[in-house]
């Protein structure tokens, strides 16, 4: 594989895609409507997409309960319409990642129904099918992760199945080597069909213990978490047992060109950090999520990265992200004028960036009134804030009634100011996030240090937090100011003067003082050191 090949160079830009653009009316997007907005994409900068699920789905989970790996849901159009859209996506030099769900099917996949047919189905060991409890009940205390037990009882086979997620999304048996030949099939698939990579769905999932253990009790647990943290999910979840899993994956991607492997992991770094596999034989791209979860003050992510830096195995490559489908927004949990810093942050540090749609109009919090929530999270525990329509909710084109994503009814409620708040409107704009994103982008693009460079901490207090990049002979600086008020940073000492490459904000430049940098309340800056 070529050295800086696209994935780490590249910015990723991942599309929901029920909530991008819609073609045909019925208010909720499909890959016709996607292709029509490759413009976007192309005009932002980015190098590649990541698609959320389009296959074929009973849509209990929007698609992540997928009833057939191989092909497009009729919400989402047909096969025909995604080779469409990935010619046209590779005609403008971008490159394609679709997601790979390989946890649990649907209910309703063809697998499934043979394997609860009966007990001696042939297919009755592609899922994890357990006894009942020898006084009855389910066989151990794994919980769903949307709350309530992991195992239905099948009334028919008298045993109960386990699933991780809705009891509509049974879990495949990875144990089983026939499992494993089918979804390497299913990832041949695609990749013949030319996508360049997958994000793969909950991989630390994909193995559980062998003997069933149950799982402790969370001793940190409070009544307003969900329900999945009641216990510590080590039995459930990140068994040794996965790595050999996704070596196999990475085995056929590897049978094709460089394409990329991206894990889905929820895990503290530590653990993380051992997706990258022996010798590098594990996922690409083991998603980082910490700056998710993280404290928005600058003396903890400046720690956090310079923790993470130094967790990477050799010749691993690093990834932020700083918002998904599953995630409260960045503008929402910081505010508009952070998310400005939040931006620059994502975008300068090393290793490759994923962006989620909207964050670019800064879409913050979206109320969802109770007669519109679709998440079925929210709906088995609502009111607690775990719901996920809020970040879900349609792009804003332009300012008419739907704001150009459908001339329908969209399926979730736009923002409030979507007059305003889109990229129409926004692109015009100087002053705007938008235009923000695309000058960090058009950036990290001309500045080699900025994608590919080395790391290097320099100042972190507890408003500022300032790093280097290096390439070569170029210096850069970033700065940060993750408060409201001035702040002042020292230059690295010896720089003899340094020029301001972009700051955050939309107007007048931060000062430099002779070995000082005055940054503005919430401003991000870019340095040229000499
Ligand atoms: C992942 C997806 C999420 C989905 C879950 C179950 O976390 O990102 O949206 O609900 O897996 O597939």
């Amino acid at each position: 594989m070529p050295e800086n090949t696209w994935w780490k160079r590249g910015i990723v830009y991942q599309i929901y895609p029920r909530s991008f653009q819609d073609s045909n009316g019925d208010g909720i997007g499909d890959l016709e409507g996607i292709r029509r907005r490759l413009d976007h994409l192309a005009w932002l900068g980015v190098d590649a997409v990541w698609l959320s699920p389009f296959y074929p789905s009973p849509m209990a989970d929007f698609g992540y309960d997928v009833a057939d790996y191989c092909g497009v849901d009729p919400i989402f159009g047909s096969l025909d319409d995604f080779d469409r859209l990935i010619g046209e996506v590779h005609g403008r030099g971008l490159k394609l990642i679709v997601d790979f769900v390989p946890n649990h099917t649907s209910d309703q996949h063809e697998w499934f129904r043979e394997s609860r047919s009966s007990r001696d189905n042939p297919k009755r060991d592609w899922y994890i099918w357990h006894d009942p409890a020898p006084g009855g009940g389910p066989p151990n205390n794994w919980n769903s992760n949307f709350g309530g037990p992991g195992w239905t009882f099948d009334e028919a086979t008298g045993q109960y199945y386990y699933h991780a997620f809705l009891k509509e999304q049974p879990d495949l048996n990875w144990r089983n080597p026939k499992v494993r030949a089918a979804m390497h099939d299913v990832l041949r698939f695609w990749l013949r069909r030319g996508v360049d990579g997958f994000r793969v769905d909950v991989i630390w999932h994909l193995m559980k213990d062998e003997g069933f253990r149950d799982n402790p009790p969370n001793p940190a647990y409070q009544a307003d978490q969900p329900d999945i943290n009641r216990t510590l999910q080590i039995h459930s979840t990140d068994q040794p047992e996965v790595h050999g899993v996704i070596a196999g994956m990475r085995r056929v991607l590897d049978e094709f060109d460089d394409r990329v492997l991206i894990g889905e992991i929820y895990l503290p770094l530590d653990r993380l950090v051992t997706y990258y596999g022996e010798n590098l034989s594990g996922a690409h791209l083991p998603f980082n999520f910490q700056l998710i979860h993280m404290a928005w003050r600058a003396g903890d992510i400046a720690a956090l990265v310079e923790e993470y830096e130094g967790a990477i195995p050799p010749g691993g490559w690093p990834n932020w992200v700083l918002g998904n489908h599953d995630q409260t927004r960045i503008a929402a949990r910081v505010g508009e004028a952070q998310a400005r810093v939040a931006a620059m942050l994502l975008l300068t540090l090393r290793g490759t960036p994923t962006m989620y749609y909207g964050d670019e109009l800064g879409i913050g919090r979206v109320e969802i009134p109770p007669d519109a929530v679709q998440d079925p999270w929210e709906r088995n525990e609502p009111g607690l804030g775990f719901g996920r329509d809020p970040q879900r909710t349609p792009m804003q084109w332009d300012d008419s009634p739907s704001a150009g994503f459908t001339t329908g009814r969209p399926w979730l409620p736009l923002t409030p100011d979507h007059g305003t708040r889109n990229v129409a409107a926004m692109r015009e704009d100087p002053g705007s996030i938008l235009t923000l994103y695309r000058r960090l982008i058009e950036l990290r693009r001309r500045h080699l240090a900025l994608s590919v460079g080395d790391y290097v901490g320099a100042h972190a207090d507890g408003q500022v937090f300032a790093y280097e990049r290096r390439f070569g002979q170029e210096r850069l600086l970033v700065a940060l100011n993750f408060s409201h008020a001035a702040q002042t940073v020292p230059l690295p000492e010896g720089v003899a003067g340094a020029q301001v490459l972009l700051s955050t904000l939309a107007s007048g430049e931060p000062a430099i003082h002779g070995q000082e940098l005055a940054l503005r309340p919430d401003e991000g800056v870019v340095l040229a050191l000499d």
